[in-house]
Formats: C-alpha cells, sequence, structure tokens
C-alpha cells in the first residue's frame, strides 16, 4: 500500500455487538520503495498497520494491505491467490504452519472457480481492460479472435455490438454529462476487483481507493495501475484444447504516480474506511454477493459526504436465501430486483437521479462462449443535509 493511502484507513476489527473499532491505524513498514524520487510519497511492500486503540495488526503482504476482521480466517480461505505472489516466508509467523497446511489441501483439489482462480481473474481482466481496439500480445489480432480457425461469427457479433457498452460505459457517460460542479471527485470502489473502472473514470477523479476481498484481484490492480510486481501471466482463454489461459493479451500497465490512488484488500461487509470522505462511491455488480445486501445502501451513504453520489449496478443473481431475507424486508407492491434495490437506497436517504435498464456486461469464456448479463445501473444522491 502507498504511505499516503493511511489517512483513508480505519480498524475493522469487530466488537461487541458486532460493532467495528474503526480507529485510526498506526503504519509499520518493513520494507518500501519511494515512488517516484522527488517525493514522500512510498510503497509499502510488506510490513503491518496496527490499530491505535485495539492494538490489532493487519499484515501487508506484497504491498497489498489486508485489512479484515478475521485475519487469519481470510489467508487461510484466500490461499490460492496469496500462495502464488507471496512467499511463504513472508506469511506472518504465527499464521505460517496452518497457511501451509491450507496451500497443500488446495493443490490437491483444483478447484478453479473463486475469486481467486487465475481464470476468474483473467475473466476480469479481459472485461475490465480490453475494448474491441485491443490486440493479442506481439500481434495486431483481436483479442477474441482465433489464429488458426475460422471466428464464430455470433461471438463476433456479440462482441461487436455489446463489449465496449458496459458498466463502465455508461457511468462514463454519466460522469461525462455532469452539468452541476464538475470538480473531480473523492471516490472509493467497493468490489472493485482488477481495478479497471480506475483507468475508465481517471480524468473525472483526484483520488481514488478499491476495496476487494480478493487478495489476487487486488494485486493485479496494483500491478495494473501502480506497477507494483504481479507473478501472474496476465494471460486470457482462447481454445480451451490449448488449456484455461493461453494467449497473452497486451495489457498496458499505466503507471499513476499521484499518491492518489490505491487499492487494499477488505470486506465489504466490515469496511476498514472513514467516514464521509468521498463524493463518489461505486459498487457494481457485487450486492448480490453479500450476506446482508440491505446493508449496501447504508454502508455507501457513511462514506459519502452530504450530496454525494452512489453508484450501484448488478444483474441481481441472488441466491435463494438472500432473496428471501430481501423479501422480507420490502413492501408488498415491490416485486422485481431492480425497484427493490433502488427502493432500499432511497430508505437509506438515496434520491435516486439517473437510472438504466439492461446494460449489457460480457465475459469472454473461450472461442465459442460469451456470458452475457443484463445489468440495471442507477445513480442516487445522498441528502445534503442530515437524514433525521
Ligand atoms: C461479480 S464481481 C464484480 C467485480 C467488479 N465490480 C465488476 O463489476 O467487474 C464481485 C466482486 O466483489 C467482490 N466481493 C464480493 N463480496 C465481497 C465482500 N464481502 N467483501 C469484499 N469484496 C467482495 C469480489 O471479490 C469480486 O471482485
Ligand atoms: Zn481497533
Amino acid at each position: 500500500m502507498l504511505n499516503t493511502t493511511l489517512t483513508e484507513l480505519r480498524c475493522p476489527k469487530r466488537k461487541k455487538g458486532n460493532h467495528r473499532c474503526l480507529s485510526p491505524l498506526k503504519l509499520h513498514p518493513k520494507m518500501q520503495t519511494r515512488v517516484a524520487a522527488t517525493t514522500e510519497i512510498f510503497e509499502v511492500r510488506s510490513g503491518s498497520l496496527e490499530c491505535t486503540q485495539c492494538h490489532t495488526r493487519f499484515p501487508i503482504l506484497e504491498g497489498v494491505a489486508i485489512l479484515v476482521d478475521d485475519v487469519r480466517t481470510y489467508l487461510f480461505s484466500h490461499v490460492k491467490g496469496i500462495a502464488q505472489r507471496v512467499k511463504i516466508e513472508d506469511i506472518p509467523k504465527e499464521y505460517r504452519s496452518e497457511f501451509i497446511e491450507a496451500y497443500d489441501e488446495i493443490k490437491q483439489e483444483h478447484i478453479e472457480e473463486d475469486l481467486e482462480a487465475e481464470r476468474v481473474n483473467a475473466l476480469y481482466l479481459m472485461n475490465h481492460y480490453l475494448d474491441t481496439s485491443s490486440h493479442l500480445k506481439n500481434s495486431s489480432l483481436p483479442w477474441w479472435k482465433p489464429a488458426q480457425s475460422p471466428a464464430s461469427p455470433l461471438v463476433d457479433e456479440l462482441i461487436q455490438n455489446y463489449w465496449d457498452r458496459g458498466p463502465f460505459a455508461q457511468i462514463q457517460t454519466w460522469l461525462a454529462q455532469r452539468t452541476e460542479n464538475r470538480s473531480p471527485l473523492h471516490t472509493i470502489e467497493l468490489g472493485c476487483g482488477v481495478g479497471g473502472l480506475y483507468r475508465a473514470l481517471k480524468p473525472h477523479l483526484k483520488s481514488y481507493l478499491g476495496v476487494d476481498g480478493s487478495f489476487a484481484s487486488i494485486s493485479l490492480a496494483r500491478h495494473l495501475t501502480l506497477g507494483t510486481p504481479d507473478r501472474s501471466s496476465l494471460r486470457v482463454p482462447g481454445d480451451l484444447l490449448q488449456g484455461s489461459v493461453s494467449r497473452g493479451t497486451a495489457i498496458p500497465v499505466e503507471l499513476d504516480t499521484s499518491g492518489h490512488v490505491d487499492f487494499i484488500v477488505g470486506d465489504l461487509e466490515s469496511l476498514p474506511l472513514r467516514s464521509e470522505g468521498s463524493d463518489l462511491c461505486i459498487t457494481l455488480n457485487a450486492i448480490d454477493m453479500l450476506d446482508a445486501p440491505e446493508n449496501l445502501p447504508k454502508t455507501q451513504a457513511s462514506l459519502l459526504k452530504p450530496g454525494g453520489i452512489a453508484i450501484q449496478s448488478c444483474p441481481y443473481i441472488w441466491h435463494e436465501k438472500i432473496a428471501k431475507r430481501l423479501r422480507k424486508l420490502l413492501p408488498k407492491e415491490i416485486n422485481d430486483s431492480a425497484r427493490a434495490v433502488s427502493w432500499l437506497y432511497e430508505q437509506s436517504g438515496f434520491k435516486i437521479e439517473l437510472n438504466q435498464e439492461h446494460v449489457p456486461w460480457l465475459f469472454f469464456k473461450h472461442f465459442r462462449q460469451i456470458e452475457l448479463y443484463s445489468v440495471h445501473i442507477f445513480v442516487g444522491r445522498k441528502s445534503s443535509s442530515p437524514i433525521t
């Protein structure tokens, strides 16, 4: 993490009654490098953050600050993404032997489908960083076309028509159309994944902090934005006969040395952030992954300054247990997901100002498979006076 990020961070430790500690943190760098010769901005590669109140320590591994309530459980359940990038001897001593055990277990299991898996992150890298003008590495071939066999006309048509019109493009359009105060925005993104939204919105932003639960995604986001090392290959799928990710893409690293942009690991349901510091808080395609989705609008409201804006999008693929929980909270007349989520935001003091239905959101899974979602997205403004 960057030393300049420290002021944004708070202790995520849960206390009695499920309240977060939220005290300021102290940085204990072990290894750090200066970001640019003439500045006092440092990239802390390893070390820890310590709560000034409860003294809980949160590790920084390969530049990734892990700010979660339960570090032990986090390290074991995210062992795949961590072990690929962090040397075993750099795992804090108190967790090391259990970490090795957890690593040995996943080596035998070969589970590919979680958010620490290389292939899943590859799908998001494509979604976030490639557009229809992007090419393969050292080639003029568009990234979705096979070199040796004919391309699927259907896949080609879907990509040409819809790939560049996803949620990022919708937000770019909305921010470009702002007519009121157009000053650059202090921005927080919750569930930022591999971090491509920052690059898409950069001209509109004053600062940006991305938070996600996936270690692999945060490490990739930091690599592509801050130039920090990441050991993964940035490869994407082609023909699955050649392997699950077999082609190199030309995703350029676009270095930001301002000290105003960073990505950290945190839990959306126990955030390590100070309140009321941002103008814009964005959560894309994550509300349906939360155990208590009804808390997300409150969380976004608490991070925003009065009058700030929240953006939320989702294809609303609820787990039945969560849908049942939501049904109990909603008025009887609301029975579709888009209205339900808008209602939750309104209950938290937001006024929905812009709303777009059925924005295409595509994933390229291989030459013969596209995954297509139809996403609801909206902009809500937090009341500028205190909510009574
Ligand atoms: C479907 S992906 C969407 C990623 C990105 N926002 C986008 O739209 O492309 C959901 C993201 O939310 C993150 N996520 C889900 N639940 C989370 C939680 N409780 N805390 C932190 N991140 C979470 C996942 O790691 C994943 O990167
Ligand atoms: Zn604390």
